[in-house]
């Protein structure tokens, strides 16, 4: 009983530790997130992002989804300083697109890091 419970637990640990970060195989050999699995069981996948059908996106259609900026918070846990929250940035406040910090198909670090070095890893 124990046992079982011991390796559930660990199981569940390991799970939470797959993020959206993850990139996984989709689509044959294109990669995207692993929390976006759902999106390309659809066979329209491509353009829930690029709604043109054109290689780049909008920030629409992540907004359609997930909210403008201002309203999706980060586990403060994951920022180095309360201060250092980039969808609320001393710099840019709300004025940012998505993608000058988050990919789909391929790691990226925030725009942040490129002067707040130690500040935000890949993701
Ligand atoms: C069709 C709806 C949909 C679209 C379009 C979409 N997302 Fe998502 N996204 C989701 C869902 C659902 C999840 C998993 C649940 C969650 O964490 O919000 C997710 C997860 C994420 C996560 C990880 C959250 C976590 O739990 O770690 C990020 C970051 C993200 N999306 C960014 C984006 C960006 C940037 C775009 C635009 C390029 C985008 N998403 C487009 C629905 C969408
Ligand atoms: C200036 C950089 C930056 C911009 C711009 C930005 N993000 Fe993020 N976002 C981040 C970072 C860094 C995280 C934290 C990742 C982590 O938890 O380690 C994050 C986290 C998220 C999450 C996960 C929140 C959770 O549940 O933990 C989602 C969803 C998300 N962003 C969507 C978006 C969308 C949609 C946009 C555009 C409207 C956007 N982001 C714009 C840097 C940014
Ligand atoms: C959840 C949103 C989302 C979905 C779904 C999505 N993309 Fe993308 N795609 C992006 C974003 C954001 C970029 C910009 C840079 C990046 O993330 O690689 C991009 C960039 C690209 C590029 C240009 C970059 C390059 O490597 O040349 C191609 C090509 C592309 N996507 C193809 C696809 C195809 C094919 C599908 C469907 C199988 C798809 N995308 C589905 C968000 C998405
Ligand atoms: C082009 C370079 C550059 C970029 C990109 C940049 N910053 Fe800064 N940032 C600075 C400089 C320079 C200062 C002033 C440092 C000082 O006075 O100590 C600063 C100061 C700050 C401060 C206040 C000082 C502190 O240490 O608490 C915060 C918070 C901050 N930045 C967050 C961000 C976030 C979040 C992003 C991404 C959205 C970002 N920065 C992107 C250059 C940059």
């Amino acid at each position: 009983m124990f046992k079982s419970l011991l390796a559930l637990a660990l199981s569940l640990t390991l799970c939470s530790a797959i993020s959206a970060s993850e990139l996984i195989e989709v689509k044959g050999k294109t990669l995207g997130r692993e929390n976006h699995q759902f999106i390309y069981k659809d066979k329209n996948a491509c353009k829930s992002c690029h709604v043109s059908g054109k290689k780049s996106t909008t920030d629409q259609a992540c907004v359609d989804c997930h909210g403008t900026i201002d309203t999706i918070k980060i586990d403060p846990k994951n920022l180095v300083n309360s201060h250092a929250n980039p969808h609320a940035s001393v710099h840019y406040d709300t004025a940012i697109s998505c993608i000058a910090c988050h990919a789909e198909h391929e790691k990226k670090a925030p725009l942040c890091a490129e002067c707040h070095r130690s500040w935000f890893k890949e993701m």
